[in-house]
C-alpha cells in the first residue's frame, strides 16, 4: 500500500551541517522501507536549479532584497510543482535541504523584508503545503561561518557579516519556538555522530 509521503525539511544557518544530515535522514527512512526523494532549495528541479544559479551569482549591479526574494519564491513555485507535490502524492517521503523558513530567516530577518509580504508570497506559492517536520540545526554563527569557510565553496550568503547570521539564527529559533510540534531544534555544534543520533531520535518519536 502506498501511504502519503511525509515532508521533512532541514534548516539552519551556514555551516550547520544540513546537507550531511539530510543524507542521514534519507538513510534512516529507507531503512524503514520508505521511498525517498532528497532535494534542496533554492533548486530541486531543472528550472529551479537554473534560478539558483542566478540567485547565488555575483552580479556586478548587485541583487536587491526584493529581487532576491522573488527569485527564491519563483524557484520554490517550480520546485513544488515539478518535484515536491508529485513525490508526496506518489507516497514518497521528501527530504528538503532548506525550504520556506529560510526565506523568513534570510530575506525577512537577514535582509529586513516584511514578514507579511513573505507570508503573502508563501500563501500564493504554497497554498496549504507545509512540512510535517522541520529539523533546525542550530549553531553559533561564528562556528558556522568557520565551517563554511573551511568547506571552501563560499556563496554570497556565506560572506555576509556575522550580525546578519545572528539575525538569521534568531529568526529560525523564534519560528521553531512558536510551533514546537512541527519543529525540532538540535544543537548542530555537537560532533557529527551525536547530531545524527539526535536526529534519529527525533525521527523515531515524530514520524
Ligand atoms: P545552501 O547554502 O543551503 O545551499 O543555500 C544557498 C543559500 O540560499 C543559503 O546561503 C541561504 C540562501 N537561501 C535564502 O536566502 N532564502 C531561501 O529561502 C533559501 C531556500 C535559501
Amino acid at each position: 500500500m502506498t501511504s502519503p509521503g511525509r515532508f521533512i525539511v532541514l534548516e539552519g544557518g551556514e555551516g550547520a551541517g544540513k546537507s550531511t544530515h539530510a543524507h542521514a535522514v534519507q538513510a534512516w527512512l529507507e531503512s524503514k522501507g520508505r521511498q525517498t526523494q532528497l532535494t534542496r532549495e533554492p533548486g530541486g528541479s531543472p528550472l529551479a536549479e537554473a534560478i539558483r544559479g542566478v540567485v547565488l551569482g555575483d552580479w556586478h549591479e548587485g541583487i536587491d532584497p526584493t529581487t532576491e526574494a522573488l527569485l527564491i519564491f519563483a524557484a520554490r513555485a517550480a520546485h513544488v510543482r515539478a518535484t515536491i507535490r508529485p513525490a508526496l502524492q506518489a507516497g514518497t517521503d521528501v527530504i528538503c535541504d532548506r525550504f520556506v523558513d529560510a526565506s523568513y530567516a534570510y530575506q525577512g530577518a537577514g535582509r529586513g523584508l516584511s514578514k507579511d509580504w513573505l507570508a503573502e508570497l508563501e500563501s500564493h506559492v504554497l497554498g496549504d503545503l507545509k512540512p510535517d517536520l522541520v529539523i533546525l540545526l542550530d549553531v553559533d554563527p561564528q562556528l558556522g561561518m568557520q565551517r563554511a569557510k573551511a568547506r571552501g565553496d563560499l556563496n554570497r550568503f556565506d560572506t555576509e557579516a556575522l550580525a546578519f547570521m545572528h539575525r538569521v539564527r534568531a529568526a529560525y529559533l523564534q519560528r521553531a519556538l512558536a510551533d514546537p510540534k512541527r519543529y525540532a531544534v538540535i544543537d548542530g555544534s555537537e560532533p557529527k555522530d551525536v547530531v545524527s543520533q539526535s536526529i534519529i531520535r527525533v525521527l523515531e518519536q515524530r514520524l
